[in-house]
């Protein structure tokens, strides 16, 4: 059986998030790969969930996963990089996220980009290139090249980066002490050079990463997000 996208951490099952094309529509929207990145708290799966619903709503069939997740493995590899009891050196934890993107690629988002439909997907490649390659300072380049074999060379067809404060985005989750996951528990400079890491990311590559500001409201979002995709909109 093939595993759940995911919304707000819900699983949902693939079917209830698609929905066919009415049959007399002539045009065809080629299926892409949007991804959406940011920060912890910047409120991608808020956004995801929106962009779902809009794209759906525009006729458009569409999925939503998130990373690292979305297929069994990659579930299991999404509790073992969360888990605060486990040692995990920074190369390890860069190739964990690695394998999971791989299967979930392999599993989930070649197979539904074949069959014409959208996938929104809650973090990718350069959610590795700003946590491991900046923030975790193994060196952009290097996580890229990993990152590279494990997704076959799929690139996201655009990004929203979700830009908000590291504290901001901190206050808005709301976790503390015990109740924070392993990455979470990082310190603030931790955060800082992610943070850093996703900007240069977006300048170096302003055709594809589109910066939205996360301080503005749901809505208010959304609609920066849908503008950004216009063009690929038809
Ligand atoms: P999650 O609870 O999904 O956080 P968020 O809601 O902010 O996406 O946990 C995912 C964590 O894994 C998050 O702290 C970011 C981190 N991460 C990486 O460090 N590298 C990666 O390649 C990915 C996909 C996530």
């Amino acid at each position: 059986m093939a595993a759940s996208p995911f919304v707000h951490g819900v699983p949902l099952p693939g079917r209830v998030l698609t929905r066919h094309r009415s049959a007399w529509s002539e045009h065809r929207v080629p299926a892409r790969l949007i991804t959406i990145e940011g920060i912890d708290g910047a409120g991608k799966t808020t956004l995801a969930a929106g962009l779902l619903e809009a794209l759906l709503g525009r006729g458009i069939e569409a999925v939503a996963l998130r990373e690292p997740g979305g297929v069994a493995l990659a579930e299991r590899i999404r509790s073992l990089v969360k888990d605060p009891e486990l040692e995990i050196a920074d190369r390890a934890e860069a190739l964990l996220y690695a394998a999971s993107r791989a299967q979930l690629v392999a599993e989930r988002v070649e197979p539904e980009l074949a069959a014409g439909r959208w996938v929104l997907l809650d973090r990718y490649v350069d959610s590795s290139l700003a946590y491991q390659g900046a923030g975790r300072a193994l060196g952009v380049d290097a996580v890229a090249a990993i990152n590279h074999f494990a997704t076959g060379g799929l690139a996201a067809d655009r990004t929203l980066l979700l830009a908000i404060e590291p504290a901001a985005g901190r206050a808005r989750r709301g976790v503390r002490g015990e109740d924070a996951d392993r990455l979470e528990r990082e310190a603030d400079e931790f955060f800082a050079r992610i943070a850093a890491g996703y900007r240069a990311l977006a300048a170096a590559e302003p055709g594809r990463v589109r910066v939205l500001d996360a301080a503005r409201t749901p809505d208010e979002v959304l609609e920066a997000a849908l503008a950004e995709l216009a063009d690929l909109l038809g």
